[in-house]
Formats: C-alpha cells, structure tokens, sequence
C-alpha cells in the first residue's frame, strides 16, 4: 500500500474499529442479536444460506467459485485485512492483534522444515504469497512453491516473491498436482485453503494426491477450519451461524473433525501434532468482527445508498466476520494445526 491516503485510512479504520463492543460470542443471545443484525441489513426475515443465492434480489452480492470470490474481493482483502498480501487470520498468543501474527503459521511451518530437515517444500492454497515469501526469505537453502487457483494471486504472490531464486508460484487445482513428480516432496502445508476440499469426493482427493507427491515419511501441515465433532448436536443458531461462515466463503461444507481425520486414515496418512489455535486467532477474528459491526450499523444510517453502492458485489466477507467468533464460542467450529505423516513404505 503505497497512497498514504489509503495508509491513513486503513488506521482511521483500525483506531475506530478497536472502540467497537465485541460479544458475548458464547451465549445464544449474543448469536441471535448479531443474526437479527444480518437479517435486517439483508431484508430477510432470517438469514439463511439460501440469502446468498436469491441472484434476483441480489442481496449479498454472488460468487459461484472461490476463484471469483477471490479475485472480486481481493481489494477488500488488502484494503481492510492486510496490505501485506495475507489471505488468512493472524495468530497471536497474548490476545492482543499484532499485524506480525500473521507470519505466525509459517514461522510454526518453518520450525517443521528446520526439524525434518525439509528441503522441497509446497504449499498449497498460497495467496498472494505471504507465507511462501517469509519462509524462502529466511531458508535460503530450501526451495519453496506455492500453487493456487486464482490467477490474480498467483500472479500477485509473483511479483511479490520475484527476487527469491528459491520459490516460484504455480497455477494449479490442488486436487491434482500434475508440475510435480511422485515423491518429490518433504513438506507440503496450508493456510486456510485446504477447506476447499469441500466434499468427501474432493477431501479423498486431495488426500491421494498429497500422498503421491510426498516422499515415505513426508509430513502434511494444515492450518485451518473444521466443523466439531459435537456439530451435530448442537443449537440450530449455532450450526446456522458455520453455515453462512460456509457459504461466505464459498466453501460447501467444512469436514467434520473425526471425518477428516478418518479420509487422511483411509489413504495411509498417520495423524501427528494437534493444537486448537482458537484462542490464538481469536484477536485477528474479533478485529475482523469489529469491522463487520461498523458496516451494519452504517448500513442502517443514511449513508446506506452509498455503503450499498461501494459494496455492490459482495457483502460476503462481512456476513462471515460478524458470524465466526460465535462458532468458536459455541463450539461449532474449530481452527487447528494438524500434521500428518505419509508412509515410510508404499
Ligand atoms: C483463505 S485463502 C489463503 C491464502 C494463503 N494460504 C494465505 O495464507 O494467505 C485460500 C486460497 O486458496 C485458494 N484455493 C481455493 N481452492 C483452491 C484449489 N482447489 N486449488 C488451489 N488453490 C485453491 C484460493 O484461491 C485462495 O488463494
């Protein structure tokens, strides 16, 4: 971010969003006002997943595939998220946001790298580049690569990383990781990304094609969402609130936690590490949420015509902000790093 108007403005935004209140997020109260919310802004009588897909009304703007989502609303990402090309929440473990936390996952991936001793690593889902960018800058020995669908990051994550002789940005599904060899691979991870594997059909893909990629012994390393293995026991509201987390993002379903677990079983993975990280991302969240509540409440202002106008694609970003601390609150969903192992012998 180069304009100091727009620097000016992004800590305009970040001063005023800290006064904002923020929660309960583990009360049903604290849910049902923040869905009262929604549904006013939106003129619906309750939000529903369905509020996204009504194409005539047009209520929330529409984004068939994360591709789209993506590139449309990638002047929301820098603009209100992080200048410095992160897609994905920061990690802080102080409960304090710090725009550094959001080199926390790839500080916690370049540990794994240093401790195998990793020396081809891939992540896939990679942006704009942040986290191939941090860890090739700092491992200078190990070759890094990022692939993702969207072109507009692909290339972005290329300009940003063309000084760096050990990383490249690829595009590529990947569901189907055909530039790289069998076994060619120590370490592959994702940040936020790997929930797009949002199907069984697609979960075992990914899956299959990670164990294809990764030498016997090579380790996956996720960071990101799954719905609790109590979802389905929960409050209706609750399991309301990760579905429209879910159609924000344009993402079909997250996989249950013992659901995932079991498809990563099922094609010889061996679960390792597991740490919940809710808490720790819960100040990039909770940021995030602050933001949303500023959007609705000048939604209901006079100044509606003109919010209306500047968002005309897509309000999805902020349906899911306002939505997400209460699934973490009421358990709905967590936000993990999970490793696995490929077998040593295949
Ligand atoms: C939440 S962003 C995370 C980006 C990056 N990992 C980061 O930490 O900033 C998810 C990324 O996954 C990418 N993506 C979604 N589906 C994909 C697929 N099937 N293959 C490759 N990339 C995909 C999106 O284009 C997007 O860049």
């Amino acid at each position: 971010m180069k304009s100091p108007i727009r620097r000016w403005a992004f800590e305009a935004l970040e001063f005023v969003s800290g006064l904002v209140p923020a929660g309960p997020f583990d009360t049903q109260g604290g849910l049902a006002r923040d869905l009262a919310t929604l549904a006013r802004a939106y003129g619906v009588d309750a939000m529903t997943p369905a509020t996204f897909d009504d194409l005539r009304a047009a209520r929330t703007g529409y984004f068939a595939t994360p591709r789209d989502y993506y590139t449309s609303t990638e002047a929301q990402f820098s603009g209100l998220h992080s200048p410095e090309g992160s897609v994905h929440f920061g990690l802080a473990w102080d409960g304090r946001f710090h725009a550094d936390g959001f080199l926390e996952q790839a500080h916690l991936v370049e540990a794994l790298v240093r401790r195998t001793g990793a020396r081809h690593v891939l992540e896939i889902g990679s942006g704009k580049g942040l986290n191939g960018i941090e860890l090739a800058r700092r491992n200078p020995d190990v070759s890094f690569a990022g692939v993702d669908i969207t072109p507009l990051h692909v290339r972005i994550a290329s300009e940003r990383g063309a000084g760096l002789a050990n990383l490249r940005f690829v595009e590529c599904d990947f569901h189907r990781l055909t530039p790289w060899k069998d076994q060619s691979l120590d370490l592959v991870f994702d940040v936020e990304a790997g929930c797009y594997a949002d199907t069984p059909e697609k979960l075992h893909a990914s899956f299959a094609e990670l164990r294809r990629v990764l030498r016997p012994g090579g380790l996956f390393v996720t960071f990101g969402w799954c719905r609790t293995n109590a979802f389905g026991s929960l409050d209706r509201q609750a399991q309301l609130a990760a579905e429209l987390v879910e159609r924000a993002w344009v993402v079909h379903q997250f996989p249950i936690e013992r659901s995932w677990d079991r498809a990563a079983g099922e094609v010889g993975f061996a679960a390792g590490e597991r740490r919940d990280l809710r808490e720790a991302s819960m100040p990039s969240v909770v940021r995030l949420y602050r933001q949303a509540r500023i959007f609705y409440a000048s939604l209901a202002s006079p100044a509606r015509p003109l919010v209306r106008r500047l968002m005309r694609r897509s309000t999805h970003n902020a349906v899911s902000a306002l939505m997400l601390p209460h699934t973490y609150g009421l358990g709905a969903l967590e936000y993990r790093m999970a490793t696995l192992t490929a077998p040593r012998a295949s």
